[in-house]
């Protein structure tokens, strides 16, 4: 799968995908990360990318020509539109069902705003998914395009080493995931669940089941709606 980042700051980008488990996936070839630099592809002398807002207020705009511009070097690298992400704090809510939408795709292009935005004009003619992280405003769009990216990424297959591990997580089924213990047995004077040693796996599966719903529950009552429970969970847990 090959991602292409359009941004003002591709050092930024650089330097992340780079590391850890992407930056292993990208040396065995299965990822790659490619980030453009929008001011590559200014017409203007002074290499300029932005302008006035026309109807006055704050900031600059990111011009239309730049950014799409270096959208077609991409899209003429790729040999077709690929899906184009906006990243922009009034997209949708990405999730992890999106997360494993886009791993679906062989190529995605994101698109980093800075200042106050981009020319709408632009965004209309590139732009096939408007896409938010959460409900705050950062700076510009490449944290929320690192994010995606590596969300994205592990979902591709190959990419983690244990393919088990995208399974029994949080977001599974709409519950968090249960808490978990290493060794030491007792730390700080706190022990570890003893059913957790008792080897009955049968038991051990149901009590990181039953965790998982009291986590659910108590940090995100919004989520435990969405979950699919047993007619006894539903009795123990919902109602109460
Ligand atoms: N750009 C600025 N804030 C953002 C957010 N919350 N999500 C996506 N892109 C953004």
């Amino acid at each position: 799968m090959r991602f292409y980042i359009l941004t003002l700051f591709p050092e930024m980008v650089r330097e992340c995908l780079l590391t850890s488990i992407l930056g292993r996936a990208a040396e065995k070839g299965i990822l790659s990360f490619e980030a453009v630099n929008i001011r590559d592809y200014t017409r203007d002398k002074h290499k300029k990318v932005d302008d006035y807002p026309y109807g006055g207020g704050a900031g600059m705009l990111m011009q239309a020509q730049p950014v799409y511009d270096a959208w077609l070097s991409v899209v003429d690298r790729i040999g077709y539109r690929a899906r184009t992400v906006y990243l922009t704090p009034q997209g949708y809510p990405f999730t992890q069902p999106m997360a494993k939408e886009f791993a679906q795709e062989d190529a995605l292009i994101f698109l980093c705003g800075h200042y106050e935005g981009i020319d709408e004009r632009v965004l209309e003619e590139i732009v096939t998914d408007y896409v938010s992280i959460g409900d705050y405003v950062l700076t510009g769009g490449e944290l929320p395009a690192m994010v995606i990216a590596d969300a994205v990424s592990r979902m591709v297959p190959g990419v983690l080493s244990n393919q088990e591990s995208g399974s029994a997580e949080s977001f599974e089924g709409n519950l968090l995931e249960y808490p978990q213990y290493s060794r030491p047995e007792e730390w700080h004077g706190k022990r570890v669940p003893p059913i957790l040693l008792s080897g009955n796996h049968r038991k051990v599966d149901e009590w990181r089941r039953e965790q998982s719903i009291l986590r659910t529950k108590e940090r995100r009552p919004d989520l435990l709606k969405k979950a699919v429970l047993t007619e006894k969970e539903k009795r123990e847990h919902t109602y109460g």
